[in-house]
């Protein structure tokens, strides 16, 4: 899609952060808005200052994790603008990290999973048929993560990879049918947002009813990556990459190359058969580089990225000294 002005774009987490930035842009474009967000306080203070600065914008208070909200989002978006162009598909959260994987409650499962993965399996299965009915260029925006392309330790990362899945599958069946419509999977790094406190739109019901062992832990976590998130960079540089990334129409759209080294390493490692190094511990048996790595023996005892920070936040690793 070259073309902004007049287009209808609906953005999901528009009250916060990334989102937020993302509305602000397309509306400088000249596109008509649809901001979307859980928390009503931030998604009306987002639509009046748009407002205020003379954009058309309306705001649908939606939950992204619920496939009703997500359709009387479309809904309400065709009420008020009769198309929509572009679905960002945005609104995410930190998710479980309260401890090793086999720890966590459904309640974390299902939070996690529904804010960050089902809301873009809703999005696409709601706007997709609606931006291809107008036959007008459109494009789909899937925020994935620069953990999608590195090594997952931990929940968010797995439904990070599971958002570039989506949407490189989305990429194909798009292109295979020829039509103007692009998508995006963007893999932001470190963006100085809220969103280690994600916690604060957990629904009730969603929450543990008593606090888990690793919970004081998943605090801590929480804090530390919020302040190192706002070390990070913009959400208005990233919203500036995300507009020429539809106009070239890329696929893989990484908001920095701090992550290469991690990138590489985990291809490296897969094609080579040899196990990750995981942060300060000694390599297992089968890491040895001689790509004999097979079945669970592959697998030590020393590879659960669990109990320090390497599985905190946004990121994996972080024994390199690099915020994650
Ligand atoms: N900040 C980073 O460093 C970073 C890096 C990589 C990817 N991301 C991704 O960027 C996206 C945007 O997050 P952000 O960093 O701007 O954080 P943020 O917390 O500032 O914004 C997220 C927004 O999503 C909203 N939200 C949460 N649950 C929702 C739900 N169920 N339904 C609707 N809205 C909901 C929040 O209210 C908030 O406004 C997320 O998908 C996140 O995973 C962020």
């Amino acid at each position: 899609m070259k073309d902004f002005s007049g287009r209808v774009a609906v953005v999901t987490g528009a009250g916060s952060g990334m989102g937020r930035a993302f509305a602000q842009r397309f509306a400088e474009e000249g596109m008509r808005i649809v901001a979307a967000d859980v928390q009503v306080d931030a998604l009306d203070r987002a639509v009046a200052e748009l407002t205020a600065d003379g954009h058309q914008v309306i705001g649908v208070r939606t939950d992204v994790s619920d496939p009703d909200s997500v359709r009387d989002l479309a809904d309400q978006a065709v009420a008020a603008y009769g198309k929509v162009h572009v679905i960002c598909n945005n609104a995410g959260v930190e998710g479980y990290l309260d401890g090793p994987i086999w720890e966590a409650t459904d309640r974390d499962w299902n939070w996690t999973v529904g804010v960050n993965f089902w809301s873009v399996v809703y999005g696409v299965r709601t706007f997709l048929p609606l931006i291809l009915s107008h036959g007008e260029p459109g494009h789909v925006v899937n925020t994935a993560s620069m953990t999608a392309v590195t090594r997952p330790a931990n929940m968010y990362g797995i439904t990070k990879h599971a958002v570039m899945a989506l949407t490189e599958t989305l990429y194909a069946d798009l292109r295979a049918r020829g039509v103007p419509v692009g998508a995006t999977a963007l893999c932001p790094g470190i963006i100085a947002t809220n969103l280690f406190l994600g916690s604060r739109n957990r629904p009730a019901q969603l929450r543990n009813e008593t606090e888990t062992p690793g919970a004081v832990a998943g605090r801590e976590k929480r804090d530390l990556m919020h302040a190192r998130l706002a070390e990070g960079m913009s959400p208005a540089q990233v919203a500036e990459q995300l507009v020429a990334a539809i106009r070239a129409d890329r696929l893989y759209a990484l908001t920095d190359h701090d992550w290469d080294d991690r990138v590489s390493e985990r291809f490296g490692n897969i094609l080579g058969g040899v196990n990750p190094i995981i942060d300060g511990l000694p390599q297992s048996q089968a890491g040895n580089g001689n790509g004999s790595a097979t079945g669970d023996e592959s697998s030590s005892g020393n590879e659960s990225a669990s109990g320090d920070e390497s599985s905190s936040g946004d990121g994996s690793s972080t024994g390199n000294g690099k915020a994650s």
